[in-house]
């Protein structure tokens, strides 16, 4: 049976087949499609021509531009932001005559993490949480906790905030400060970021969860 929270919104041009669940407050906007068996969490939102596949899970207010398709085999975690037509595989080695219906391959999207517009991310791998993937990179590998992700094939470019900012600048004890939020962060370890005043797991405290200086403005020399 399709379960369609009372709270949430359909577009009458989309399609949620049996089998499928759709969250409170969730809205799915004009011709998408949620496939039989797609779980969806609470207060998403689907843009125009949004697809999503049967087995797919998708956690809460996850933001999801127009144009993308999720495909079998991902599994996006609360707090994701995928841009306008960026691209999910779910088979390295796709051929028309050999079907590989049972062996796709996993993707995992942690918590807050975001894709660029028009980026591809290669199956069988895991973006860590609040990473960023620039508009139009390819990646194909495993990417650590807020790395900033850039080029095909896409490199470590730096580390980006919570809030979406280049870190840059450490002092003396290799602190980094989001010139947006006040959060502090530091390189624990080689590759390991960590945030020094907030969980990687805890919520965005309300008061720190809308914007009101863009990110020119922002930009740390
Ligand atoms: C990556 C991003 C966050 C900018 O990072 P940044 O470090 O501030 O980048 P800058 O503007 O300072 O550019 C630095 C260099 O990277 C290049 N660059 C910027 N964005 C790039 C991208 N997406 N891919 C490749 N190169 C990029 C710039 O041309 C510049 O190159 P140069 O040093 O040779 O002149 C941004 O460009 C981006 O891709 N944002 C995603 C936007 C998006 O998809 N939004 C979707 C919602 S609508």
């Amino acid at each position: 049976m399709t379960k369609i929270a009372e709270t949430a919104f359909v577009h009458t041009s989309s399609y949620v087949d049996d089998g499928a669940a759709v969250g409170e407050y969730t809205k799915i906007w004009h011709f998408c499609h949620v496939l039989s068996g797609a779980q969806i969490g609470n207060r998403c939102s689907f843009g125009q021509n949004c697809s999503i596949a049967g087995g797919v899970q998708i956690g809460d207010n996850v933001k999801v531009q127009n144009n993308v398709s999720i495909y079998e085999g991902t599994t996006i975690e609360d707090d994701v932001f995928l841009g306008p037509s960026c691209v999910l595989t779910n088979v390295t080695n796709p051929r028309s005559q050999v079907v590989r219906r049972s062996l796709y391959e996993k993707t995992l999207l942690r918590r807050g993490c975001s894709v660029g517009a028009n980026a591809t991310i290669v199956c069988g791998i895991t973006i860590g949480r609040y990473a960023f993937i620039a508009a139009g990179a390819v990646v194909a590998k495993d990417v650590p906790d807020y790395a900033l992700m850039v080029g095909v094939p896409a490199r470590q470019k730096g580390w980006m905030s919570r809030h979406g900012h280049v870190l840059a600048n450490p002092d003396a004890e290799g602190v980094m400060t989001c010139p947006e939020s006040g959060l502090r962060y530091r390189e624990e370890e080689p590759g390991l970021l960590r945030c020094l005043d907030l969980d990687e797991d805890a919520p965005l405290p309300e008061k720190m969860a809308v914007g009101s200086v863009v990110y020119d403005e922002l930009k740390q020399k």
